[in-house]
């Protein structure tokens, strides 16, 4: 049974990833392709804990690498319980953020040197690396509106109050992220595929798609 693909989606706050992961993972079903859809901080009982825990409200403020340290473990439980078990049986997993979003917010934006992110991805991820990822780019103040929208009460994304410990930090740290993400995609031009997250959703589906046929690893399309 061949291996299956491991497709990550990354990009700063508001910029679409989980709508587009789960199009991905529908667009691949509906293609009779095995798909898994999960995220990160997440996906493993474990993982969702932790995810609780990063996110979760909090007046306790931590340094880069107590957070990298925790979104390590969860990603070490992730990888172990879900992502490489079902890479093993065959099946696609499409991931909601994953070690790129550390590299980013704790390297980059949260000042972490990187020979300590390095080291923490060849422990955690080890041969794991994603097969491609999909940077979906927007502005940093059209991302934060999005996702300050979909966090209010009532908003389009129905997160209710659901605003994580990462949104309300200023403007130039969401533009240190997105700066992150793009410097990424470039050095990795190969894995990473960026695509303007301020088209419509349909179209950044398509080109979703298209960029998974271009690297034949699906034909048609
Ligand atoms: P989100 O997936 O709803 O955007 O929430 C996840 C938050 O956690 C987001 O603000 C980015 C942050 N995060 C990190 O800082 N490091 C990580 O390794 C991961 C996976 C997420």
């Amino acid at each position: 049974m061949a291996r299956g693909k491991l497709i990550t989606f990354e990009g700063g706050e508001g910029a679409g990833k989980s709508t587009q992961a789960r199009l991905l993972a529908e667009r691949l079903r509906a293609e009779g392709v095995g798909a898994v859809l999960t995220r990160e901080p997440g996906g493993s009982a474990f993982a969702e804990q932790v995810r609780a825990l990063i996110l979760g409200p909090s007046t306790a403020d931590r340094g880069a690498l107590a957070e990298a340290l925790l979104f390590s473990a969860a990603r070490a439980d992730h990888l172990e319980r879900t992502i490489r078990p079902a890479l093993e049986a065959g099946q696609w997993v499409i991931c909601d953020r994953f070690s790129d979003s550390t590299r980013v917010y704790q390297g980059v934006a949260g000042g972490l040197p990187k020979a300590v992110i390095e080291a923490l991805e060849r422990l955690v991820v080890a041969e794991t690396a994603p097969d491609v990822t999909v940077v979906l780019d927007l502005p940093a103040a059209d991302g934060l509106a999005r996702a300050r929208s979909r966090s209010e009460p009532g908003g389009p994304g129905g997160r209710g109050s659901d605003a994580d410990a990462f949104e309300g930090r200023p403007l130039s740290y969401h533009e240190r992220l997105r700066d992150g993400f793009l410097m990424i995609a470039t050095a990795e031009p190969e894995r990473c595929v960026v695509i303007d997250a301020l088209q419509p959703e349909a179209e950044v589906a398509q080109q979703v798609w298209a960029a998974i046929v271009a690297r034949g690893l699906r034909q048609g399309g």
